[in-house]
C-alpha cells in the first residue's frame, strides 16, 4: 500500500458494516495488511460520541470475529483508527463537518464506502463533492443492489459518474472476493491441459447453484419487491457465469479481464415471451422444515399481496451465443429455504461416444466441481475401475482434489477482507465495471418482461427441498440431472 488512506463508511452502523466490514478491517489490521489505513470513519444518523460507538463496535466485532482470532491488544490498536461521525445523507451541513474532520491531518487518499440504501448513492456523491471532500485521488465503493432494473441502474451510474470516474468506482460483488472464484482463473488459464476441453466440443453442460437454507429473515417486504432473479441472478450468478465462460484475457489487467467478462454477458441469448416457459421456473417456498426445524412459508413472512407474485427460487436454462459455447446449456438456480446452504459450479464434460462398461451411462461423465461455500474446494471427478472380481468391468467415480489442506488453511479469509484490501490498493480486477452491471440488467429485464407478458406463475415448493419439481423437469427434458 503506497499512500495513507482515510476510509469513510456510509451505513457504518448497519448490518453489513457490523457483520462484515468492521470484522474484515479488524482482520486486515491483525495481519498488518492495513498499516496505511489511517482513519476509518463510520457514519450514521444517530447522535453519539466516539466512546459510545467504540463500545458498540467492540461488542459487535467481537461477536463476528472467530474466537481464535480475537486479541484485545489488537483491538486496542485497531480502535485508535476508528471514528464516528453523525451524518444524515440529506443534510448538506453534515458533509461540511465530515470534510473538516477529514481535513485534520488529511490522508492523500480517500475511500468512500457506500453501505447504505442505494437510493441515497447519487445524493451522497453530490453532497461530498459540494462539500469539497472529493479529490482526484478519491475512490468510491458501491454495494449492491445497483438499481432495480436497467433504467434505475443507469440513473445511479450517471449520478455517481458525475463525481467519480469509472477508474475510481469499485462495485462490489462479494462472490468475486472468494478465493475459489479467483482460483478459477488460475485453474483455467494456468493449466494448458484444460484449454482444449473448455468449449462446446467437450463440455456437455454447466450448472451454477446458489442455495440458501435461510428464508427472507425479516426482510420480507424488501424481498417481496425484489425476488430471487434480481437479488441473486443479476449479480452473483451472472458474475460467476462470466468467469467460467470468458475467453482468455490478454493480461491480468483489470480492464482486460472485465472486457472478456462483459463480452460473455453480451452473448447471453435473450429469453423472450416465446421461450420463457421452456427456459425458466419460478418458485416460492411454503412452510416446511429446514435442519429439522419447522419454518413458515414466504407468504406468512411478507406483505401477502406483493409476495404472492414474487419468486424466492428461480431456475434458468441460459445459452451463450458464441463459437465457444453455442449449444451448451448453462443451468442456473438459486433459492431460499432450500434443503442446505451451498454454492457450486459444475462443469460436466461430454460422455464417451460409446460405452465399454456395464454402468448406467448417466454415471459416466467427468466433472469439474467448484464449491464456493460453505467450504471452498475444487475437485475433478474422474472414473476408474470398481475393484473386485466381477466379470464385467464397472467404473466408479474418483475425486481428484485440486485444493489441499494447506491451501485451505492459508486462504481462510473472508471475501470482504480481499475486496477491502483491493479497493484500498486501487485494484479493480475483482470489482464489476459499469457496463458489466448494465449488460446483466438488460438480460434480466428481458426475463422479467417475458414473465409479465406471459403471466408465468410462481410454483410452490416446500421449505427444506431443492425447489419446485418443475426445476427438475427443466433439466430432465434435456436428458440431464442437477448435480446434487
Ligand atoms: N447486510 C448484508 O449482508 C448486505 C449484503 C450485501 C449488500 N448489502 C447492501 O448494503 C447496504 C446496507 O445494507 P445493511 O443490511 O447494512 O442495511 P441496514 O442494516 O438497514 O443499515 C443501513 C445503514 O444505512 C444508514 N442510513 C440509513 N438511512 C440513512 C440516511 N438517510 N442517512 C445516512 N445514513 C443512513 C443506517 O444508519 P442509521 O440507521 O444509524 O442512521 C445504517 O448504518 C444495502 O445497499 C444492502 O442492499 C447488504
Amino acid at each position: 500500500m503506497a499512500e495513507q488512506v482515510d476510509l469513510v463508511i456510509f451505513g457504518g452502523t448497519g448490518d453489513l458494516s457490523t457483520r462484515k466490514l468492521l470484522p474484515a478491517l479488524y482482520q486486515l489490521h491483525r495481519h498488518g495488511l492495513a498499516d496505511d489505513l489511517r482513519r476509518i470513519v463510520a457514519t450514521g444518523r444517530a447522535e453519539k460520541d466516539r466512546e459510545t460507538f467504540l463500545s458498540e463496535a467492540h461488542a459487535n466485532t467481537r461477536r463476528f470475529v472467530p474466537t481464535e482470532d480475537w486479541d484485545s491488544a489488537v483491538w486496542e490498536s485497531f480502535c485508535q483508527h476508528l471514528h464516528y461521525h453523525t451524518l444524515d445523507a440529506a443534510e448538506a451541513p453534515h458533509y461540511q463537518s465530515l470534510g473538516e474532520l477529514l481535513d485534520t491531518a488529511a490522508a492523500p487518499l480517500r475511500l468512500f464506502y457506500l453501505a447504505t440504501l442505494p437510493a441515497l448513492y447519487g445524493d451522497i456523491c453530490a453532497h461530498l463533492q459540494e462539500a469539497g471532500c472529493v479529490s482526484p485521488q478519491s475512490r468510491v465503493v458501491l454495494e449492491k443492489p445497483l438499481g432495480h432494473d436497467l433504467t434505475s441502474c443507469r440513473d445511479i451510474h450517471r449520478r455517481v459518474g458525475e463525481v467519480f470516474p469509472e477508474e475510481a468506482t469499485f462495485r462490489i460483488d462479494h462472490y468475486l472476493g472468494k478465493e475459489t472464484v479467483q482460483n478459477l482463473l488460475a485453474v483455467r488459464f494456468g493449466n494448458p491441459l484444460l484449454q482444449p476441453l473448455w468449449n462446446n466440443s467437450f463440455v456437455d453442460n454447466v450448472q451454477i447453484t446458489v442455495a440458501e437454507s435461510i428464508g427472507v429473515e425479516g426482510r420480507g417486504d424488501y424481498y417481496a419487491h425484489t425476488g430471487a432473479l434480481r437479488d441473486m441472478v443479476q449479480n452473483h450468478l451472472l458474475q460467476v457465469l462470466s468467469m467460467v465462460a470468458m475467453e482468455p484475457p490478454s493480461s491480468l489487467d483489470p480492464w482486460a479481464i472485465r472486457d472478456e467478462k462483459v463480452k460473455v454477458l453480451r452473448c447471453l441469448q435473450p429469453i423472450t415471451a416465446a421461450t420463457i416457459k421452456a427456459c425458466s421456473v419460478r418458485g416460492r417456498y411454503d412452510a416446511g422444515a429446514v435442519d429439522g426445524q419447522a419454518v413458515r412459508g414466504f407468504l406468512e413472512e411478507a406483505d401477502f399481496e406483493q409476495a404472492s407474485n414474487t419468486e424466492t427460487f428461480v431456475a434458468l436454462r441460459a445459452h451463450i451465443d458464441n463459437w465457444r459455447w453455442a449449444g451448451v446449456p448453462f443451468y442456473l438456480r438459486t433459492g431460499k429455504r432450500m434443503s442446505r446452504r451451498y454454492s457450486e459450479i459444475v462443469i460436466e464434460f461430454r460422455r464417451p461416444p460409446f460405452s465399454l462398461f456395464a454402468n448406467d451411462p448417466n454415471e459416466l461423465s467427468n466433472k469439474l466441481v467448484i464449491r464456493l461455500q460453505p467450504e471452498e474446494t475444487i475437485s475433478l471427478h474422474t472414473l476408474n475401475k470398481k475393484p473386485g472380481l466381477t466379470r464385467k468391468l464397472r467404473l466408479q467415480p474418483v475425486e481428484l482434489h485440486l485444493t489441499e489442506d494447506a491451501w485451505q488453511r492459508d486462504h481462510s479469509y473472508d471475501a470482504y477482507e480481499r475486496l477491502l484490501l483491493d479497493a484500498i490498493n486501487g485494484d479493480q480486477t475483482l470489482f464489476m465495471r459499469g457496463d458489466e452491471v448494465e449488460t446483466a440488467w438488460r438480460w434480466v429485464d428481458s426475463i422479467i418482461a417475458a414473465w409479465e407478458e406471459t403471466g408465468q406463475p410462481v410454483k410452490p415448493y416446500n421449505a427444506g427441498t431443492m425447489g419446485p419439481s418443475a426445476a427438475t423437469a427443466l433439466v430432465a427434458v434435456d436428458g440431464r440431472n442437477w448435480y446434487e
